[in-house]
């Protein structure tokens, strides 16, 4: 099936379709030089698959994890780029989940000031969130996503059988950004995770995801506004991302947890069986402190205000100013730990 992303000028297809990988050239233009951008912990076979299928291709692999969205990588990206004689009229084409689609993205649009990129998602997280929608982003001194650029593919391939080599947990990562999108936009998603088996309906979450996801970017492509409910989750998801680096929490399990304070107490209930279900239910022991520190690293004061987005009823949300240390209380008064 194919999605179209509205965005104007900058407007593009997402092609959701099982074995896509092996036709990329009849949806990609890739008579024309292709820097295709992997990471180690994609199977080999899906960058090779692409590469058969193009005129003039260099590969290039970064390791697997978010220290590669790095300041090092992208110069690396750009130099390979330029060593390998790329003009503006190539093309970039990431194949693999969202640090590799953030760090070429990013190179891509800075490449000559801006050429062609593709992305192939490999990831659930990946294939249902931030392969579309523009956002390309290296970290910075310790600060996630500080640099980067609003750069809209050209064209997203997504094949759901990509999915089927990748670990569990990583599964349970994408279902978490899945879930969030139902909480705030969609309660025959959310009750379909309540009611049937996941597995089964994996396409079904991904194009319903996609839906959600294209409606609010059309709307609010440079998250002025609504583009902020994307971020259900994310503000004490971070924090808690942060400060468990150590024991090594994905972004998605995170977020899961760091979206039960925002709900109400019945749509919490509910939330909790389904990351139950899902493998995103944890008890944890929490360092407030440095939740703290991470969430709202940019701002100066317990009293600076944030937005945050609520759900007191499954599929629809509110927005609503509050104060950091508020937000921290709920968290505490709802997590625990
Ligand atoms: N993943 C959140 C966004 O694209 O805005």
């Amino acid at each position: 099936m194919t999605i179209h992303m509205d965005l104007g000028l900058d407007s593009y297809d997402i092609i959701v379709e099982r074995g896509v990988l092996e036709k990329a050239k009849e949806h990609l233009n890739l008579d024309r030089r292709v820097l295709i951008v992997t990471d180690s912990g994609v199977p080999d076979s899906y960058a090779k698959a692409l590469e058969s299928q193009c005129k003039e291709c260099v590969v290039f692999t970064v390791k697997a994890g978010e220290t590669s969205k790095s300041l090092e990588m992208f110069g690396q990206v750009l130099q390979t780029l330029l060593e390998h004689g790329f003009s503006r009229k190539d093309c970039v084409v990431a194949v693999g989940g969202g640090v590799v689609g953030d760090l070429s993205g990013f190179a891509a649009s800075a490449y000559m000031r801006g050429i062609d990129f593709y992305n192939i998602p490999t990831t659930l997280l990946s294939q249902i969130d931030s392969s579309i929608g523009g956002k390309t982003a290296i970290n910075l001194c310790g600060v996630k996503n500080v640099a980067g650029a609003f750069y809209q593919p050209k064209k997203v391939l997504i094949d759901p059988e990509l999915l089927k080599t990748l670990p569990e947990r990583q599964m349970a990562n994408g279902l978490a950004e899945a879930i969030k999108m139902a909480l705030t936009s969609d309660k025959e998603l959310f009750e379909l995770f309540e009611k049937e088996n996941i597995e089964s309906h994996l396409d079904e979450i991904i194009i319903r995801s996609l839906n959600i996801k294209k409606s609010v970017v059309e709307q609010d492509e440079k998250e002025t506004g609504l583009r902020r409910i994307l971020n259900f989750g994310h503000t004490v998801g971070h924090g808690i991302e942060s400060s468990e680096e150590m024991t090594g929490l994905f972004h998605g399990e995170c977020v899961a947890l760091g979206m039960l304070p925002m709900c109400k107490e019945d749509v919490r209930e509910r939330v909790i069986n389904v990351l139950k279900k899902c493998n995103l239910y944890r008890e944890l022991e929490y360092d407030w402190n440095k939740i703290a520190e991470a969430a709202f690293h940019d701002k100066k004061t317990e009293g600076d205000v944030v937005t945050i987005v609520l759900v007191n009823e499954v599929g629809s949300y509110e927005m609503k100013k509050v104060t950091c240390q508020e937000v921290i209380e709920l968290a505490k008064s709802v997590l625990k730990g």
